[in-house]
């Protein structure tokens, strides 16, 4: 079993996985120690599953999960699932934080540049990041590769590409992307902090799926008992944030009655409006309050709702 940083529980929940093959939930209570019958229900879904290693993502990303991650790492944690289906991953700020591996695990977004990152990173780590060797942050390197033409790119210089802008561009954007600088920061672009990363991500990828679907037909394509689906869309009021035409206003009440016809569970992340709570009102909704910050001098408090069946 790798190392992990609280060694306690995830000892208890090997032991959990060891001794429950084919016992009842109460002989269980006496089996491991400590445990009470409650605590052994909400651990159910861990069964057969592996542990996974805990990561950061590896660039910052507009409408990333940071701040909410554990909360809803914790929420998927309680819900059975045999199969996870991240729907909108973005730079997958709730998926690397889980430290549970499902045995099917699909990662998927419409952003055709992330997903060619993401399968050169799980498929050709070493090639990725020795063609990294050399770039430094600079900002006429970031201007010229935002216009560059990535027609002629082979798909490992596409995914430098990708992560050199994400890694550098002004909060996390992903379109009208601009060189961010900090008076108080290094530069994010350091190859010798990013190449850890991008190594314990490549590893943690390795036997994920990746899709490049629009997340009606993700849906439709992975829905079944016992798979759990986790959305993220861009925000009501940002739906062009990600580019012109892939996420209109429509969709959330299309994704709203979509949700209510799923054979499997879902846990979605949004931005708290009273037009949210109305189109969602037939699930569970939880409004959680945080405080974001696009830039250090710049801090603003938000209230999401997490929605689940
Ligand atoms: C809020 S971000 C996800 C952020 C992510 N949870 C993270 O922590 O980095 C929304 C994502 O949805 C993707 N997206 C937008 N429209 C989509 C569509 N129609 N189908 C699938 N993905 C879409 C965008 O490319 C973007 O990466």
């Amino acid at each position: 079993m790798r190392q992990h940083s609280n060694g306690g529980l995830r000892q208890t929940r090997h032991l959990d996985r060891k001794v429950t093959q084919g016992r009842s939930l109460p002989l269980l209570c006496t089996a491991v120690q400590g445990l009470h019958f409650a605590d052994l229900q909400s651990m159910e879904n861990l069964f057969g599953e592996e542990l996974a290693e805990r990561a950061a993502p590896v660039a910052p990303y507009l409408g990333g999960k940071s701040q909410l991650a554990d909360e809803i790492v914790r929420r998927i944690g309680r819900v059975s699932h045999h199969a996870y289906v991240e729907v909108f991953f973005g730079m997958g700020g709730v998926f690397y934080r889980r430290d549970i591996k499902a045995k099917i695990e699909v990662i998927n977004d419409i952003n055709g540049e992330l997903v060619c990152f993401l399968r050169v990173l799980r498929n050709h780590p070493d090639a990725l990041l020795g063609e990294l060797e050399g770039w430094v942050s600079s900002r006429q390197e970031f201007e010229a590769l935002k216009i560059a033409n990535t027609d002629h790119m082979t798909d490992i210089q596409r995914a430098v590409r990708f992560i050199y802008l994400q890694r550098l561009a002004f909060g996390g954007k992903v379109t009208g992307q601009t060189f961010g600088v900090s008076k108080d920061r290094p530069p994010r672009f350091d190859l010798a902090v990013l190449s850890k990363s991008l190594a314990v991500a490549a590893e943690r990828l390795r036997s994920v799926t990746i899709e490049n679907l629009d997340w009606r037909d993700l849906l439709d394509r992975y829905d079944d008992a016992g798979v759990l689906f986790y959305l993220d869309p861009p925000y009501w009021g940002g739906e062009a944030d990600y580019g012109k035409g892939i996420f209109a206003r429509a969709d959330f009440s299309e994704m709203a009655n979509r949700l209510k016809m799923i054979k499997g569970r879902f846990v979605l992340s949004l931005n708290d409006r009273p037009e949210v709570r109305s189109l969602f009102a037939d699930f569970k909704i939880e409004p959680v309050s945080l405080t974001y910050s696009i830039a250090s001098s710049q801090s603003t408090s938000a209230n999401e709702l997490i929605i689940s069946n």
